[in-house]
């Protein structure tokens, strides 16, 4: 099966930061299968900038370098890679300072039309200087976007402030807060098996579902990314973004339509209904873990402490959380969260949990019957499975057992997969803000967390240790199993 590709108007691709690790792992390689998909049409440019004194040819060369180093060999050809590197220019622009600036507003100069996007792959601490810069240079034109990345602050406050920075120069409607995630097939998937299918919706409430489980759990430790890692933890890099963005998918109302702001609307109301946690009931609801040495797939493995070099730390690399929406639709019913490096699999998932039967007609011969799961697997393997009971086939008395309807999607539909950023990125250009994060829903989620790691910040106790290559802290176990619940495992059922 082919997917439908529908290109896109003439835009003009401004990367900040286009030397680094995003431009080279993700951004490039997600522009260049559009362009390859036919996506990206006529004489569409890609201006990449960073302080590095490079020219057209050496850019060039770097992006030869990204899309082979992380495109698949059997998804990328020779010639495609060249039509795409012609698209590509370089400008040295110092976003600090005032060099580069006049070319970069020479090159755009004559393109005051066309669809332009700003692309901010640079630390946060300069999203609110280039901006300014940008706004300064006369380069923001009403069709103008600028894209800027996860963390959006490191707190409410510091959240406030680049946003505000931003929104100096750039409307709320100009501005596309990239989470990854909701550009995942899978996440948006759960939008369409809500809300396309009469089947869920009566049943997606506390009276039919007795919890929730979000799982995103890594094998990698924090790979050269330490010293960002370290002023972050888990909770912010993980659980504030992506984690809560998912929970908001599942829990969130219909909305009245699949438009930018009736979403975010909906998911703004979730994060405003989460039960507070702080240092009244932090211990009870949430557990940190840093991992100790260990191993991974590929063999021994160094504790967080000794990656990083601070044996002092007490930076999260897990975390696990029972987190309560309180309103009409879910009380009563937890959603259980967890998100860590270095664990025993390299696993994303979501698990609705339905209620038993209330009366059971088979007698004891007939085996246990286990309640209704509904697992949407993210990574690996993307898919959907329920979970029901069934008569074991054959003759002979009444045996029941649990079997997965599975739906694998790579087995179902046979196309590739796309990476996450080849969406977004599309939507950007197409003016589509649904699937980023308004300012609203950033500055409730930080709302949340905040008080979170205020309170273990006052608590003397560290992190609980974990080995590397386990699932998490025995405390994690824990949480789960005294509400007389287990996290999942794939095929247990
Ligand atoms: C990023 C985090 O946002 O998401 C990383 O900063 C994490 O620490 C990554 O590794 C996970 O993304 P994915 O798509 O590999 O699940």
């Amino acid at each position: 099966m082919v997917s439908r590709v529908i290109s896109v108007d003439t835009f003009d691709f401004v990367i900040f930061g286009g030397t680094g690790d995003l431009a080279r792992r993700k951004l490039l390689p997600a522009l260049y299968q559009r362009d390859r998909a036919g996506q990206i049409v006529g004489d569409t440019r890609i201006i990449a900038t960073a302080r590095a004194n490079l020219d057209a040819a050496g850019y060039r060369k770097l992006a030869r370098e990204a899309i082979e180093g992380f495109v698949k060999p059997s998804e990328r050809d020779d010639a495609g890679i060249e039509a795409f590197l012609q698209r590509l220019s370089y400008l040295s622009v110092d976003a600090m300072g005032d060099g580069g600036w006049k070319d970069l507003a020479a090159t755009l100069k004559g393109a005051q039309d066309r669809i332009r996007v700003f692309y901010l792959a640079t630390s946060p601490d300069f999203f609110g200087v280039i901006s300014s810069k940008l706004g300064a240079n006369g380069l923001v034109t009403p069709a103008t976007r600028v894209v800027i990345e996860k963390p959006v602050g490191k707190s409410f406050k510091s959240a406030t402030v680049v946003n505000d920075a931003v929104g100096k120069v750039f409307t709320e409607q100009q501005i596309y807060r990239i989470d990854h995630y909701l550009g995942k097939e899978t996440v948006q998937n759960l939008m369409a098996l809500r809300f396309a299918n009469a089947l869920f919706e009566p049943i997606w409430n506390a009276a039919h579902i007795d919890h929730v489980q979000i799982t995103v759990a890594e094998t990698i430790g924090v790979e050269g990314r330490g010293g960002y890692y370290d002023t972050a933890g888990a909770v912010r890099d993980m659980v504030q973004n992506h984690i809560l963005q998912l929970l908001c998918l599942v829990a969130m109302e219909p909305p009245s339509a699949l438009d930018a702001d009736a979403v975010r609307d909906e998911k703004l109301k979730i994060l405003k209904s989460l039960k507070p946690i702080d240092e009244r009931n932090v211990n009870a609801l949430t557990v940190r873990g840093q991992y100790d040495a260990g191993a991974s797939a590929d063999g021994a493995v160094p504790g967080y402490l000794e990656e990083i070099g601070k044996p002092s730390s007490q930076t999260e690399t897990f975390v696990a959380i029972k987190a309560e929406v309180e309103n009409w639709r879910w009380a009563g019913t937890p959603f259980y969260l967890r998100s860590g490096k270095r664990l025993a699999e390299r696993m994303s998932e979501i698990v609705v949990s339905f209620r038993p039967i209330p009366h059971s007609i088979f007698d004891s011969s007939a085996g246990q019957i286990i309640a209704n799961q509904l697992v949407i697997r993210l990574q690996p393997d993307e898919g959907v499975k329920l979970q029901i009971m069934i008569k074991d086939p054959g003759p002979g008395g009444m045996r029941l057992r649990s079997v997965p309807l599975d739906m694998s999607f790579a087995d179902a539909f046979g196309v590739r997969n796309p990476d996450a950023y080849e969406r977004l990125v599309m939507d950007v250009v197409r003016g589509n803000p649904t699937l980023f994060m308004r300012r609203d829903e950033v500055e409730a989620a930080w709302h949340w967390i905040d008080p979170i790691i205020e309170a273990w910040g006052q608590s003397a106790a560290p992190p609980k240790a974990y080995r590397a290559g386990t699932w998490g802290p025995s405390a994690a176990v824990a949480l789960i199993e005294r509400d007389g619940r287990t996290w999942h495992e794939d095929g247990a059922g």
